[in-house]
């Protein structure tokens, strides 16, 4: 199940968790975020190649596209086995901002990214047929988890846009990583 929970900046204190993903969506529309439900259109393999799997998300891709002027659409994927997991896992743990929107849908797995678009943090637990948008400029910070398992479409405006910049904030090390996220609240 997709969830959000809305943490203070200090990491303690239990969060409010939401679980109904309409309150979800409305929620994150407050602070600019988007987050949708994708069904595919048709089926596919586990290990369909990238043309089949735009293909079958095609109406809502071409939709966002649209609507923001998005240039281009990739799939990514990380799996446990991939032998720079660790480093990847802990670039993304740290704090940054991108100058373009970083919108991602999850295809298969999940992973937890925190957005901190004020003196508040959202939690946001994405799951299988979640899409989801951090706004430019919005400190957030992404965990895939140890044994990372997940395929993903990435959409960009410009490939230069989606450079991380480092706040140099260690606020991600006082919020429970991906395995306890889903042990406490999931
Ligand atoms: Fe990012």
């Amino acid at each position: 199940m997709s969830l959000l929970t809305l943490h203070y900046e200090t990491g303690k204190a239990a969060p409010e968790v939401i679980r109904d993903g309409t309150a979800i969506a409305e929620r994150l529309a407050e602070i600019g975020v988007l987050f949708e439900r994708w069904e595919a259109s048709c089926g596919f393999e586990p290990g369909a190649d990238q043309e089949t799997i735009l293909a079958a998300y095609g109406e809502p891709v071409e939709r966002l596209k649209k609507k923001y002027g998005f240039e281009s659409a990739d799939v990514i994927s990380v799996e446990a086995i991939h032998p720079q997991k660790d480093e990847l896992r802990a670039r993304f743990l740290n704090e940054h901002t991108h100058s373009d929107f970083e919108v991602r849908f999850f295809i298969e797995g999940c992973g937890l990214f925190y957005l901190h678009p004020g003196d508040k943090v959202y939690g946001i637990l994405c799951e299988q047929g979640d899409l989801l948008s951090v706004p430019a400029n919005v400190r957030h910070w992404f965990d895939m988890g140890a044994e990372p398992c997940l395929k993903c479409i990435r959409l960009f405006t410009t490939p230069e846009g989606w450079v991380a910049d480092f706040t140099g904030s260690d606020i991600s090390q006082r919020f429970p990583k991906l395995e306890e996220y889903l042990k406490t609240f999931a």
